[in-house]
């Protein structure tokens, strides 16, 4: 397996380009099932998650054409498999977005139960009970969830809890219902309205996206579209949180500021000097260490959780104490051990972190648990005072497009040592 190696203590400073959103681009692609004509998506981040999701979607017999600039063109006319396998749906939960759109352009699906992973149980029961609303049958069978529909039906659908990937699926199985569907509680995410915005421009009705209540008025079919991923606003964020810990200076392209409002506040709050333009963040902490400050996660517009654990790491090293307290999902604090080893001072209390700023980490061998977690120990790398070895770092691959570039290009000491090297490498340290 690969590793990172950091050296830190230097401030990052310089200018980088944001990718596409992951969790905006997951969706959009998985939208190519609904229609036989080409769905054509530009600005899609080149990332592990992706590359699942086409290969998944190929499996199925979607033809997929990518060109340099990782524009993506999906032709599902030929699909011939409506099942997504366990080997596949174990590396990426959101791989129960095609239940949706098989069931409402070919009435019947198979998908392998994600399982948990590491911050959570991640249950899918409102995918399914919405989709029982719209008229499937569902059955779950040997790991399998089986679902059949001869025409999904409108319906009006309460979401107990607001979950993402929910509203996604089912707003994609309602655009081609028969009659009206209403979401209420719906999740009012960014990336659940760049799908909404993908999914009219193909001839969906769809009204309310971003509000807690969507509308959708099925239709019998939709066409093929040219559709633009949002920019990744997690991606935005969790680059300001490293300049801002390091005491940089850096100018982030190719975003979108109203996005991420909540975090912005909080750096803010942090002493961090951000200007901003339509597509352009920059911070500066004109050589001040971050004050420390106090969050709180829930869903959109509100702070996120997946900057959850970013906000942690700059808290390690701030000054002043801050709480850090997770509401959406039971075991996200994965990266506290690995954090209180380079030199954190945390306390846990139930689903708060107390985290009390000290003067500096020092590195370590550390181990990555999950996506956001792993960035927060890079983050910790680029501020500790001698070398972090990150292991298991398949798991920043997910979600962080070429992360060592970047961090490069902006003055940090990053390498990845390539798991084949890694023998002659750790002969090197321990000779
Ligand atoms: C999406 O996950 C994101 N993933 C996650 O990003 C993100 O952390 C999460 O939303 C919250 O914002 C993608 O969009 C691909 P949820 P999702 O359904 O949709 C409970 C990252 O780092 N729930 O909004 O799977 C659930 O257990 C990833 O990029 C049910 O109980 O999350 C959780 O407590 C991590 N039953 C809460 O709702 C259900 O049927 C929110 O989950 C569905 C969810």
């Amino acid at each position: 397996m690969d590793k990172l190696i950091i050296n830190g203590g230097l401030p990052l400073k310089g200018e980088i380009r944001i990718s596409g959103a992951k969790n905006a681009a997951l969706p959009v692609l998985v939208a190519s099932l609904l229609t036989s004509e080409p769905l054509r998506i530009s600005n899609v981040p080149h990332l592990q998650d992706i590359t699942t999701t086409m290969e998944l979607l190929g499996r199925m017999g979607v033809r997929l054409v990518v060109d340099e600039r990782m524009t993506v063109e999906a032709d599902a006319s030929g699909v011939h498999m409506l099942r997504a396998p366990y080997d596949l749906v174990r590396t990426m939960r959101a791989s129960i977005l095609v239940l949706g759109p098989l069931l409402a352009r070919f009435g019947e699906a198979e998908v392998s139960m994600p399982g948990g992973c590491a911050i959570g149980s991640r249950p899918v029961n409102l995918h399914i009970k919405g989709l029982q609303a719209m008229g499937a049958e569902i059955s779950i069978e040997e790991g399998y969830i089986k679902a059949r529909a001869a025409r999904l039906k409108g319906a009006r659908i309460f979401m107990d809890m607001v979950s993402v990937t929910g509203t996604e699926n089912l707003m994609m199985a309602a655009s081609l219902a028969d009659g009206v569907t209403i979401i209420e509680n719906a999740a009012r995410e960014p990336e659940v309205m760049d799908l909404a915005n993908c999914l009219i421009a193909m001839g969906a009705r769809i009204q309310g996206a971003g509000s807690a209540e969507i509308t959708i008025e099925g239709v019998e079919r939709l066409h093929g579209a040219c559709h633009e991923v949002i920019p990744d606003r997690i991606e935005t964020g969790t680059y300001l949180v490293a300049a801002a810990m390091t005491g940089g200076e850096v100018k982030l392209r190719c975003v979108r500021p109203g996005l991420l409002e909540a975090v912005l506040d909080k750096l803010r709050d942090a002493g961090a000097r951000l200007e901003t333009g339509d597509d352009w963040i920059r911070l500066s902490m004109e050589g001040r260490r971050p004050s420390a400050v106090s969050i709180k996660t829930a869903p959109y517009p509100a702070f996120p959780t997946d900057m959850q654990a970013q906000f942690v790491v700059l808290n390690c090293v701030a000054r002043g104490t801050g709480t850090v307290v997770e509401t959406v999902f039971e075991n996200r604090f994965m990266h506290v051990h690995e954090l209180q080893r380079m030199g954190a001072d945390i306390t846990m209390e139930g689903n708060m972190a107390v985290v009390r700023g000290v003067e500096g980490l020092h590195g370590a061998p550390v181990m990555a648990t999950d996506l956001r977690a792993s960035a927060s120990l890079v983050l910790a790398g680029l501020v500790a005072h001698s070398e972090t070895i990150i292991d298991r770092i398949y798991h920043i691959d997910r979600g962080y497009e070429c992360i060592e570039e970047k961090l490069s290009q902006l003055g940090a000491r990053i390498r990845r040592i390539p798991g084949s090297q890694l023998g002659d490498w750790t002969k090197r340290q321990t000779a």
